[in-house]
C-alpha cells in the first residue's frame, strides 16, 4: 500500500461544481490525506515545515486543482516556491522526495479539442503540464499520466459523478500501488 496526499487548490470552492465532486469521492479513502490547501492558509502563509513533514509521510503526491490561465491556482504556486526547498527537495543533499509519485488531477473549462496544435489552445496538456513534469523531474519524483477532466462547465450532473467516481478508482490505484 501507498500513502496517497491530496493537495487540493480552488480558490472558489462554494462555485466549484466538478472539484467538489472529486473532493466528496476521496475523501473517505483509507490512507489518502486530503489536505485543502485554501481552507488551511486562507492568507497564502504555508508552514513549510508542517508541509514538508507531510510530504516525507506519504509516497504519491496528487496535485488537484481547476485549471487557471494553463497553470494552477496561485496557492499551489506557493506551497512549491515555499515547500520544495533547496536541501530537501532539490541541490545538495536534497533527496528528499527522491522515488516519490506525482499526479496532477485538473478540471479544464476548455474542451478536450481545444488542447491540440489545431485548437485555440495551441498546445496539449502535456506541453501546458511540462514545468510540473520537469519539476518532479527534478526532485528525483516519477511524473504520473495526469488525471484531466476537460470540459468541466459542460457536465451534467450525471457525467460528473461518473467522473468522481472514476476519480476515486484511480486513487484507489495509486493507494494500492498499481
Ligand atoms: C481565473 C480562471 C482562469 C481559468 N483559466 C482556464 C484555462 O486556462 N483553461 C481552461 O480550460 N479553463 C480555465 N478556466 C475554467 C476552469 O478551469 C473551470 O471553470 C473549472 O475547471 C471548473 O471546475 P469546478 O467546477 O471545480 O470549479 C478558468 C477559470 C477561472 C475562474
Amino acid at each position: 500500500m501507498a500513502r496517497v496526499l491530496i493537495l487540493f487548490a480552488h480558490p472558489a470552492l462554494h462555485r466549484s461544481r466538478v472539484n467538489l465532486a472529486l473532493m466528496k469521492a476521496v475523501q473517505d479513502l483509507e490512507d489518502v490525506t486530503f489536505v485543502d490547501l485554501y481552507e488551511d492558509y486562507p492568507n497564502l502563509h504555508i508552514d513549510h515545515q508542517e508541509e514538508q513533514e507531510r510530504l516525507l509521510q506519504h509516497d504519491t503526491v496528487v496535485w488537484q486543482h481547476p485549471f487557471y490561465w494553463y497553470a494552477a491556482p496561485a496557492i499551489l504556486k506557493e506551497w512549491m516556491d515555499v515547500v520544495l526547498e533547496h536541501g530537501f527537495a532539490y541541490g545538495e543533499g536534497g533527496t528528499r522526495l527522491v522515488g516519490k509519485k506525482l499526479m496532477s488531477a485538473i478540471t479544464t473549462g476548455g474542451p478536450e479539442d481545444a488542447y491540440r496544435p489545431e485548437g485555440t489552445n495551441r498546445f496539449t496538456m502535456r506541453e501546458l503540464l511540462a514545468p510540473m513534469d520537469q519539476t518532479a523531474y527534478l526532485c528525483g519524483m516519477q511524473y504520473l499520466e495526469p488525471f484531466i477532466i476537460h470540459g468541466a462547465r459542460q457536465l451534467t450532473p450525471a457525467q460528473i459523478q461518473e467522473w468522481a467516481q472514476r476519480y476515486r478508482q484511480r486513487i484507489e490505484e495509486l493507494r494500492n500501488d498499481r
